[in-house]
């Protein structure tokens, strides 16, 4: 007899937001889709979405666009918990969430060192065992720096048919969406990255202009769009909307810049839009 499928309802490694938490919301959400549809995850993170759609409509093509490369870190995920059940033994004698010092943390250094030596490794998630809550680091430079603690789980990482039937692709967003946009019925998921302020393990760095191009994808298509009340954006929508003409202030104005500098290092520009006719 097939043993039954497991469903993650959390990335199978660390990935900073993921939509963990909105699991709950999304899947009745999925219910008002067609089962086969060809959904899209253009904003793909850890896959997390991608893959409950696939278990809720396994007959529905379901597109991954792993643009971080989450893959890679899936493929070594053997690796990974081999330096992990090392680090458990090295700070076997050392308290739980307390800070790794002297030799226990020269040892951990070290083992990782050697990991580094021979190829890839998962800093992200091995951040999660070693560093203080929500710190990630991609480097082995990088992680000397810090401060380590011991925080390392107990369990090994398991992917098992995490990917299976998802077709995984690696683009830009904006390329995928014209692949796609003129296909019959296909559902966007649209998870883009937060303002600038929490890109912390991302490739990119997001600006307010990039957030608000992601908008066009949803013109006229069906989406499931996530946002923050931080970025403000859907108040910012719904201001546009009761504006007559629906433009924006700034159009047919020129925009004027000129850099100052304060004292040493600091410098800051300043804007004049101007408008004329
Ligand atoms: C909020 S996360 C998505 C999380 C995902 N829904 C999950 O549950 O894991 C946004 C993702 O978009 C990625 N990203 C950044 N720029 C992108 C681009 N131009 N095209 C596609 N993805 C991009 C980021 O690297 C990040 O993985």
């Amino acid at each position: 007899m097939e043993s039954k499928k497991k469903i993650f309802t959390t990335a199978p490694l660390p990935f900073m937001g993921q939509k963990r938490k909105f699991l709950k919301q999304f899947k009745p959400a999925l219910e008002n889709y067609s089962p086969n549809a060809v959904y899209v995850d253009l904003f793909g993170g850890s896959g997390l979405l991608s893959h409950n759609v696939k278990a809720l409509y396994p007959d529905a093509k379901v597109v991954y666009n792993d643009f971080d490369n989450y893959r890679l870190r899936l493929e070594n995920i053997d690796n990974t918990n081999q330096i992990i059940t090392d680090l458990r033994a090295i700070l076997k004698d050392c308290v739980k969430d307390k800070r790794v010092l002297g030799s226990y943390r020269e040892s951990v250094l070290k083992r990782i060192k050697e990991a580094d030596k021979k190829g890839y490794v998962d800093y992200i998630t091995l951040s999660s065992s070693i560093l203080f809550s929500m710190k990630y680091v991609q480097s082995y430079e990088a992680l000397e720096k810090e401060t380590f603690y011991n925080c390392i789980r107990q369990s090994n990482y398991d992917a098992t048919g995490y990917l299976d039937g998802l077709e995984v692709v690696s683009a830009c967003y904006k390329e995928l969406f014209e692949k796609y946009k003129n296909e019959d019925d296909v559902v966007f998921l649209v998870d883009p990255p937060y303002l600038s302020t929490e890109a912390g393990t991302y490739k990119s760095y997001w600006k307010l202009k990039d957030y608000l191009d992601v908008l066009n994808v949803l013109d006229g298509t069906k989406y499931v769009y996530f946002t923050s009340n931080k970025s403000s954006i859907i108040e910012l929508c719904e201001w546009i909307e009761t504006k007559t003409p629906m433009s924006s202030p700034f159009r047919g104005s020129t925009t004027a810049t000129m850099n100052a500098t304060m004292g040493y290092n600091a410098s800051y520009t300043d804007i004049m839009v101007y408008k004329y006719d």
